[in-house]
């Protein structure tokens, strides 16, 4: 249990997605590690992931096919290296999960062999998935073995503030990383966490984003807290929509899997049932992501519709409740029978390109910080992140962690200040933080959404800078608590998005401006330097 400062921890990992909590088992194996996450260990992206990973399987597949379209996607920005590093490990991370008991869903015809499914981009059926809820599967098997391992403490409820770096203590010599204050959400106080070597694995930002596929803990702090630290952040402009997020009042960020569309989904005009796909792209659905929400967007905006339908009533409902159950059940609930029904869907802000700059180890511009998952720029995704690329980029990355981190000197920490809340008092209106909170996030969508232009990321960085200000008095004066936190970070990734987008004067991937639509001949990343 951990209700007092910590300053003797190997590894504390912060984080408890796929990056987070595969890293911790490999990692226990020889060293203490600490697994601090802000709610309980499944909530994360990670449990949401519904499609699968991708990793070549099929004997009629090659790394050279899924290293192709991986590029294709990235329109151009992905570092190759990267690229092949990912690929070329994809195997071997599907294996290792299998080797943790993952339950995945074996093809029909060949009970030895897994299932693999296909999604948009991707020229090759090579998705391995458990149903529609992989992300679940796996991630429960592993906290199975994480709950009972004697080398992890698990820290749940528990958000970490800011990382502390010898920068900040006033140590000279080349920045490292100590460890990273922590709030305890149920006390209020904030410890301090002395840790060997720390590792962001904070998932996402969709919460930038009023509409979002992303759960509640997408707020960008591994990228705030990174940033702040002094590390280069890269390619933030490059926010992926998902196409097909459901649209009804009472489902709250439910994705509708794109493997939907994989499997013969079709998108369609409400009303007219006409289909619009293959006007916009001859790979029609199964077009890569930024194109098909970029198509949706058009013809909602065009035809003043709230939804397009996705319609997959032609396939058998026993093939429909077999490869989607949980879908299935969900519209259920919802009165839409997806055996004779279109579903409603709209796109929604859900993944993340760009991040904290590291390298194929994990490790950042800081010593002894690293990394991993949705929150890093490792050069894979370039300008827009291919389907189910990302779970599989968690797995890899962790196994170079480990690696990097395992053959490491071990070091002595120093000692480390409390936190000083001696200047502070409870906040009088917390009014002001759920308000700016739904202005960030509603002002994010309409002006540095699918579609941008230069006024419009201008009026969104006046009022970003208005925020900030309000934000920095706030946080200077009154006691921290969750939600202060997680604004104070929403809207450092928003100025971080901004600030990308503005720099970027051409349409690449993710980033669509109609003030400049064309392509650059020549790709190069946005790197921003604190
Ligand atoms: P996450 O899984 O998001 O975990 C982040 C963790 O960090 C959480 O535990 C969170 O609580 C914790 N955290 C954040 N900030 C703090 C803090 N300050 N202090 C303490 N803890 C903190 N990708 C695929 O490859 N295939 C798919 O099929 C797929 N489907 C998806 C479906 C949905 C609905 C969504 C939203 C995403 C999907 N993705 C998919 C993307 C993929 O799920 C994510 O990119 C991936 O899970 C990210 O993993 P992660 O470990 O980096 O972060
Ligand atoms: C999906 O299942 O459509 C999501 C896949 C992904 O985001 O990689």
């Amino acid at each position: 249990m951990l209700n007092e400062n910590h300053t003797d921890i190997d590894v504390l990992i912060i984080g408890s997605g796929l990056a987070g909590m595969s890293l911790a088992l490999r990692l226990a194996e020889n060293q203490h590690v600490a697994l601090l996450t802000k709610g309980e260990l499944l909530d994360a992206a990670s449990a949401w992931a519904q499609g699968g990973i991708a990793a070549v399987l099929d004997d009629d597949d090659s790394a050279e096919n899924h290293v192709r379209d991986t590029h294709l996607a990235g329109a151009g920005l992905c570092h190759d290296e990267a690229v092949r590093f990912v690929v070329e490990n994809g195997k071997h991370a599907v294996q290792w999960l299998v080797a943790q008991g993952v339950p995945f869903t074996m093809d029909e015809n060949n009970h030895a062999e897994l299932h693999l499914t296909r999604e948009g981009g991707h020229s090759h059926r090579r998705i391995v998935h458990a149903a529609d809820a992989t992300g679940r599967a796996v991630q429960k098997t592993l906290v199975q073995q994480l709950k009972s391992h004697p080398n992890v403490m698990v820290i749940e409820h528990r958000i970490a503030v800011d990382l502390i770096t010898s920068t900040r203590l006033g140590i000279t010599g080349p920045p490292r990383c100590l460890g990273a204050y922590v709030l305890d959400k149920a006390s209020g106080k904030v410890m301090t966490i002395g840790a060997r070597h720390t590792v962001l694995a904070t998932g996402g930002a969709g919460k930038v984003y009023v509409y979002t596929t992303n759960p509640d803990v997408a707020t960008g702090d591994g990228v705030a807290m990174a940033w702040r630290a002094g590390c280069s952040v890269a390619n933030m402009e490059f926010i992926q929509f998902h196409p097909t997020c459901l649209y009804h009042p009472q489902a709250k960020s439910y994705l509708i899997t794109e493997a939907v569309r994989g499997e013969g989904g079709l998108l369609k005009i409400p009303g007219t049932g006409e289909r619009f796909m293959t006007a916009h792209d001859a790979r029609g659905e199964l077009a890569p992501r930024d194109v098909v929400a970029r198509a949706i967007d058009y013809e909602m905006k065009k035809r003043g519709l709230d939804f397009v339908h996705l319609d997959i009533s032609h396939q058998t409902p026993a093939f429909l409740k077999a490869h989607f159950p949980n879908i299935y059940a969900k519209c259920m609930s919802l009165g839409i029978d997806i055996t004779t029904q279109p579903i409603p869907v709209v796109p929604a802000a859900h993944y993340t390109c760009g991040g904290v700059v590291t390298d194929l180890r994990g490790r950042t511009d800081i010593d002894r910080l690293y990394a991993i998952g949705e929150v890093s720029c490792t050069g894979l995704h370039g300008a827009n992140r291919l389907a189910s690329n990302s779970l599989l980029e968690c797995l890899v990355f962790s196994e170079a962690v480990q690696a990097d981190i395992a053959a490491q000197p071990r070091v002595d920490i120093p000692p480390l200040p409390t936190w000083d809340e001696s200047r502070v008092t409870n906040a009088d209106e917390e009014v002001i933080i759920s308000h700016n909170w739904d202005e960030l996030r509603r002002f994010m969508w309409d002006y540095v959404g699918i579609v941008r232009t230069d006024k419009r990321l201008e009026r969104a960085m006046h009022r970003i800078n208005l925020l900030k200000s309000e934000i920095h008095d706030y946080y200077a004066n009154f006691r921290v608590t969750n939600d202060l936190l997680e604004l104070r970070n929403l809207v450092q990734t928003a100025e971080l998005i901004v600030r990308s987008a503005m720099t970027r004067k051409e349409s690449r991937g993710l980033h669509y401006s109609l003030d400049y639509p064309d392509t650059l001949p020549t790709a190069t990343d946005t790197v921003l330097k604190p």
